[in-house]
């Protein structure tokens, strides 16, 4: 059996279903009148939303243009439903703005309206996911080598600003299995300059429990008990 091929969208959509979800989730219990809670969750609605359209743009500027270059009109599918995203974000951003500005009762009704509406982008997005995971993922295997896609992923990373690879990593290391993020985090040392690999592995430490850190930590050479990150 061939080893598998180097898959661009599965590790960091993981991490996106798992943000999707837990924001959902999270509007869903929210108490309208409980002013913190709300500020709390709408706070990391506001940073979903903003990942999900950075998301959108890199899977625009490097993932879209690569499958044009070789196959014009063949990411036609995925970059119509971007756009489609691009206009719902902007609408899940105006329904939680105005449950911020909405006192009283009215609340309620406003909170339910958001938790219906993201209930709905997030289906969407997760048969968005599944097809760039399918029909993209064949036609980028069938164009390129996987040398080149590591190339069109490092362009992606060297794009991405600290906040948001300090948010991806939180979410990612969360949600990925022990293999993944293995590969991921050394991956990351290879690549990054150490201080900025250490921060992200401090991350991910914070996000993992004892066994996953554990497992991490074996796979990179470290000390799973040691307080600092020390590599080996
Ligand atoms: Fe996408």
């Amino acid at each position: 059996m061939n080893p598998p091929r180097f898959d661009l969208y599965g590790p960091i959509h993981k991490g996106l279903r798992h943000f999707m979800h837990d924001t959902l989730w999270r509007v869903g219990h929210l108490d309208p009148q409980d002013d913190g809670e709300r500020d709390e969750t709408l706070a990391q609605l506001d940073s979903l939303l903003a990942l999900l359209h950075s998301h959108v743009q890199h899977e625009n500027d490097h993932v879209h243009s690569a499958i044009e270059a070789r196959q014009p009109g063949g990411s036609r599918q995925t970059a119509g439903d971007h756009v489609e995203h691009l206009e719902s974000l902007q609408q899940l951003g105006q329904l939680a703005a105005r449950l911020k500005r909405t006192q009283g009762t009215e609340r309620a009704r406003q909170a339910a309206s958001l938790y219906r509406s993201l209930a709905q982008f997030v289906a969407e997005n997760l048969e968005h996911m599944a097809v760039e995971e399918s029909t993209n993922n064949a036609l980028l295997w069938a164009l390129y080598t996987d040398a080149e896609l590591h190339e069109i992923h490092g362009r992606i990373l060297a794009s991405v600003g600290p906040e948001e690879m300090a948010l991806v990593t939180r979410w990612m290391s969360a949600a990925l299995n022990a293999q993944e993020l293995a590969e991921v985090f050394g991956g990351m040392r290879a690549s990054a300059p150490r201080e900025a690999f250490e921060a992200l592995l401090a991350i991910a430490r914070a996000s993992l429990d004892a066994r996953r850190w554990a497992k991490l930590a074996r796979a990179l050479g470290l000390t799973p008990a040691s307080a600092s990150l020390q590599l080996a």
